[in-house]
């Protein structure tokens, strides 16, 4: 095989960009505005970690209380996280109604520490205090019960505060006493809380974060020892998991603090310390790699309340991308199906990633959470967790204590309210705009980093991930010679078996590069053998970009290439046999059952995941470059995976200009600026594929000459109807009523983003699947108990007139076809199992 040496060797020799991320210098310490750290009774500062908490003097402090009582006890308190000891060594104690009230210089979010180690001091037995802890809007504290406390306890709460004081007031119960050690009163970073997470119950209630009241319960370092005070740039301290492991042999405790990548628009160091995501618990598979298990932690929590749960991820043990899917539970609720951090990472291996989750408000007095293995691995199974906090949101009273508040005091409250929100949102906004800003400068950053750090490794594709030999598939002899290193090669004979010699009644499907048969190899894989017709002589260029590009890129939501052949001048292509056909089958002409709003959304989303894949998996970017409905096919499970790979091209150098050869592509898909400047960008496929997401929005072919001149072009037509507000006119009427209108705004606007008439303006493919994560997210948000969505806010009914384009006069239509080569397979109506679509020639444009 002289002749094809040349190519082989490129294909051997794929080279991957070790990606140096660009950490994140952006974001220095955090300097709180507000920061009033008192040490409560003592008469001197105490310096805690490298904090000083000022003494507690009612001349110069911000307490008002009727009596001066400063305890004191010569007790050594030894607390968890150690630093804070001497913080409990001191006390004020109060009789009667007390409260602080600090300044507030910044509005937000607050930390609020309140410290407490109940000692007995002269007359006042600590033990027996029984008070409640209010401040404006919400009750922290209510009857605590410290008769069975002996060891001190820090309490930390989270709240906005919206007024220009915050005041804290301490008010024991009948006659008996309250008392408090240290207080602390700290700005949050803004951005710390965001106002969105996900309700792992889509039928319970759930409307912001910026309005709860939060209580911390559980703080854990997965897989590490206890994080101090000191050692968090925020002062949370984290303790070690292993006590809340429900099956501690389950897990097995990993450690790579050096591996933590702190990337531009992800998790910072305030969301949790590099010795919080360099450490992690995965599942302890040590005897099996490939049993299945979950690893569950438990922790206890008081029923009646609904908790916020954020789980750290960080991929410290994958050796390379796209290696690492797994499932995490919480409680009986699915909380993330195949959780793929490399793209949550933004292709970084090692970036972190918190998940926000609303629980709903349960009668169990146990919260568990869980990891097990994604159904999506295929060679080892692994889950992992990095970090977890807990914290108890505020009950419909505003309240975080289930006991009745003694005093809580809520004059004034309700106009503040409005304020507050306006105000957060307006600042939220604004963080939204900056952060945006800062994206797009860093990455612009990150970009010029990786092109000055190539580091070429040669990649064999023995060495893939498909290292299981081909060999044993085919049997009667007709193994691979042992010669043969390629292990994609597949014996001629074994292609002839597998399709019953090519029988004609196995044709599933004809294009311009040959004929494509159903098959099955002899142990019963089911394949589609693709081969080509000898004489085209744009076939082999097609038939090597396609071996080159398919045995490089290994993804799910890839099409597998299982083999090939090249044996006497064939040229044979076998891939995985895709049960369902085409998404464009699926949404037109062939009479299927429609889909649902959540298949297509899953099904954009797979092959946005495939897509930027392409485009980022690898040192160059890799450009499709004929991304349509029709390529993208179906598995039995309606999973999406990119087909066609033979137009496809590596992608240009970073601020180099590519001038291709000929404009390729197909007719209704092809990007404007392309066919124009003949420049070749990854915007290319995120123009086709804008015009994929109209195509399954409205389900009407890309070009369909048969309708009057304006609605001809989908791009065009659904562009129009966007303009003007009222997309929803033309959507699939099958779709109508059931697609909640914040799921068809984000989709619309995603579409229209990628279709922008400039490259540059259109989103990346990574931003695109971030958007359609964020429409199905909206959809699955669909409250089911409110009658407001479910009714009125719904898209109604469709008018007739604007969506029966079928009735309209064929002969009104007539433009754009120009230079529309007659190959192209979108004018035709396409018969089902078209599992490879027909290639396009490039002649005439
Ligand atoms: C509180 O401060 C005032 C004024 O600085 C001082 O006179 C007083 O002694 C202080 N009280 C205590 C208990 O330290
Ligand atoms: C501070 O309090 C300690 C005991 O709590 C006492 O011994 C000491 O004299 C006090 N110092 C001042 C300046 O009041
Ligand atoms: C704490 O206060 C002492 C004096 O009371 C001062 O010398 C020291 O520098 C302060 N430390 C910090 C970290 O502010
Ligand atoms: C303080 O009160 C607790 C419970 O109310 C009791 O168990 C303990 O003995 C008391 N301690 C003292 C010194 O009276
Ligand atoms: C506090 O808890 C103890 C033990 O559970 C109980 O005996 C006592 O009655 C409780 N006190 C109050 C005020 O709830
Ligand atoms: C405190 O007073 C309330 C009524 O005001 C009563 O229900 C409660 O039992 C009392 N608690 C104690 C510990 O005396
Ligand atoms: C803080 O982290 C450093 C390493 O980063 C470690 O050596 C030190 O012991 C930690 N200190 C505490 C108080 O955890
Ligand atoms: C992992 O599992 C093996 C076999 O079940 C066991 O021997 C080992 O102790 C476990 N490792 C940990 C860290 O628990
Ligand atoms: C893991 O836990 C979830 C939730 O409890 C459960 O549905 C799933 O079946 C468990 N998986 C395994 C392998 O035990
Ligand atoms: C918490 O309190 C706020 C008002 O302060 C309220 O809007 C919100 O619904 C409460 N949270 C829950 C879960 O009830
Ligand atoms: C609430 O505050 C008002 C004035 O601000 C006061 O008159 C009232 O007594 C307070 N109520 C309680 C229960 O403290």
């Amino acid at each position: 095989m002289p002749q094809t040496m040349d190519w082989r060797k490129v294909a051997l020799f794929v080279c991957v960009l070790s990606i140096l991320p660009l950490v994140c210098f952006c974001a220095t310490s955090f300097i709180p505005v507000d920061n009033y750290l008192i040490d409560c009774g003592s008469n001197a500062t105490t310096l805690v970690g490298n904090r000083n908490f000022t003494a507690d003097n009612l001349s110069k402090n911000f307490l008002s209380t009727p009596q001066d009582v400063l305890a004191s006890t010569s007790l050594k308190s030894t607390s968890s996280s150690g630093d804070d000891s001497p913080l409990y060594q001191t006390a004020r104690v109060f009789t009667r109604s007390s409260k602080y009230t600090f300044p507030i210089n910044h509005q937000g979010r607050h930390w609020i520490r309140l410290y407490f180690f109940p000692f007995t001091y002269q007359q006042y037995n600590l033990s027996s205090a029984s008070f409640s802890v209010t401040t404006q809007n919400n009750v922290l504290i209510s009857n605590n019960n410290f008769s069975v406390q002996k060891i001190p306890v820090m309490k930390e709460y989270s709240l906005s505060v919206t007024s220009n004081t915050l005041v804290i007031t301490f008010t024991p119960f009948n006659n008996s006493i309250a008392f408090v050690n240290a207080i602390e009163v700290v700005s949050m970073p803004d951005d710390l809380i965001s106002d969105d997470a996900v309700s792992l119950d889509p039928s319970a209630q759930f409307s912001g974060l910026v309005v709860q009241a939060l209580e911390t319960v559980f703080r854990v370092n997965m897989g590490g020892p206890t994080v101090s005070s000191r050692n968090d740039t925020l002062q949370r301290t984290w303790v070690p998991d292993q006590s809340f492991l429900v099956q501690s042999n389950f897990a097995s405790s990993f450690s790579n603090i050096g591996a933590v990548q702190y990337v531009d628009g992800g998790p910072t160091v305030n969301s949790a310390p590099p010795s919080v995501y360099g450490t992690l618990n995965e599942m302890n598979s040590s005897s099996d790699p490939r049993s299945i298990f979950n690893v569950t932690w438990q922790f206890d929590v008081e029923p009646g309340f609904q908790y916020l749960v954020r789980l750290h991820f960080c991929d410290i043990v994958s050796k390379g991308l796209n290696e690492l899917y797994f499932d995490v539970y919480v409680d009986s609720f699915l909380a993330a199906k195949d959780l793929d951090l490399s793209i949550l990472g933004n292709n970084v291996l090692g970036a972190p990633y918190y998940k926000d989750l609303v629980t709903p408000s349960t009668a169990n007095n146990k919260l568990r959470v869980s990891i097990g293995p994604s159904g999506l691995n295929s060679n080892y199974n692994n889950a992992i967790l990095n970090g977890l906090e807990i914290m108890k949101m505020n009950n419909s009273m505003g309240s975080l204590s289930a006991g009745t508040a003694a005093a809580a005091n809520n004059s004034g409250s309700s106009s503040k309210n409005v304020g507050m929100i306006v105000g957060v949102v307006l600042g939220a906004l604004g963080a939204v705009v900056l952060a945006g800003v800062l994206f797009v400068i860093c990455r612009k950053r990150r970009r010029l980093s990786q092109e000055q750090s190539k580091t070429w490794i040669p990649l064999s594709i023995n060495d893939g991930i498909t290292s299981h030999t081909m060999g044993s598939k085919y049997s009667n002899g007709t193994t691979i010679s042992a010669t043969s290193n390629y292990e994609y090669r597949v014996p001629f004979l074994a292609v002839q078996e597998a399709t019953n010699n090519f029988d004609e009644s196995w044709v599933i499907g004809v294009g311009g590069f040959g004929k494509v048969y159903k098959g099955e190899l002899s142990d019963g894989t089911k394949v589609a053998v693709k081969r080509g017709n000898p004489r085209s002589q744009q076939g082999l260029a097609e038939f090597r970009t396609e071996i080159e590009m398919l045995s490089q890129f290994r993804h799910r939501h890839l099409v597998s290439l299982i083999g090939y052949c090249d044996e006497k001048n064939e040229m044979i292509l076998i891939y995985e046999y895709m049960e369902k056909g085409t998404l464009k089958g699926h949404l037109y002409g062939l009479g299927f059952p429609s889909l649902s709003w959540k298949e297509r959304l899953e099904i954009c989303i797979g092959s946005a995941r495939g897509l930027h894949y392409l485009h980022t998996g690898y040192a160059k970017a890799v450009i499709h470059r004929d991304v349509k409905s029709a390529n993208i096919l179906l598995d039995e499970n309606l999973m999406a995976k990119v087909a066609d790979f033979g137009l496809s091209k590596t992608g240009p150098e970073i601020d180099q200009t590519h001038v291709s050869t000929a404009v390729k592509g197909s007719f209704g898909y092809l990007d404007p600026e392309y066919f124009r400047r003949q420049q070749l960008t990854e915007k290319s496929d995120v123009y086709s594929f804008g015009v994929v997401l109209f195509e399954v929005l409205c389900a009407r072919p890309v070009i369909d000459p048969s309708l009057p001149r304006e609605m001809v072009n989908l791009a065009e037509w659904a562009m129009k109807w966007h303009k003007k507000g009222q997309l929803e006119q033309i959507i699939d009427p099958t779709l109508a009523g059931k697609i909640r209108p914040d799921s068809l705004r984000k989709f619309e606007e995603t579409a229209e983003k990628c279709l922008a008439d400039y490259g540059v303006d259109r989103p990346s493919m990574g931003d695109v699947l971030w958007n359609l994560e964020y429409a199905l997210q909206l959809q699955e948000a669909v409250v089911q108990g409110d009658p407001e969505e479910n009714s009125t806010n719904m898209i109604g009914e469709l008018s007739p007139q604007v969506n029966n384009f079928n009735n309209h006069d064929p002969s009104a239509s007539g433009v754009v076809q120009l230079d529309v080569p007659s190959t192209v397979d979108d004018l035709s109506g396409v018969s089902m199992s078209r599992v490879f679509s027909q290639l396009v020639k490039s002649e005439g444009r």
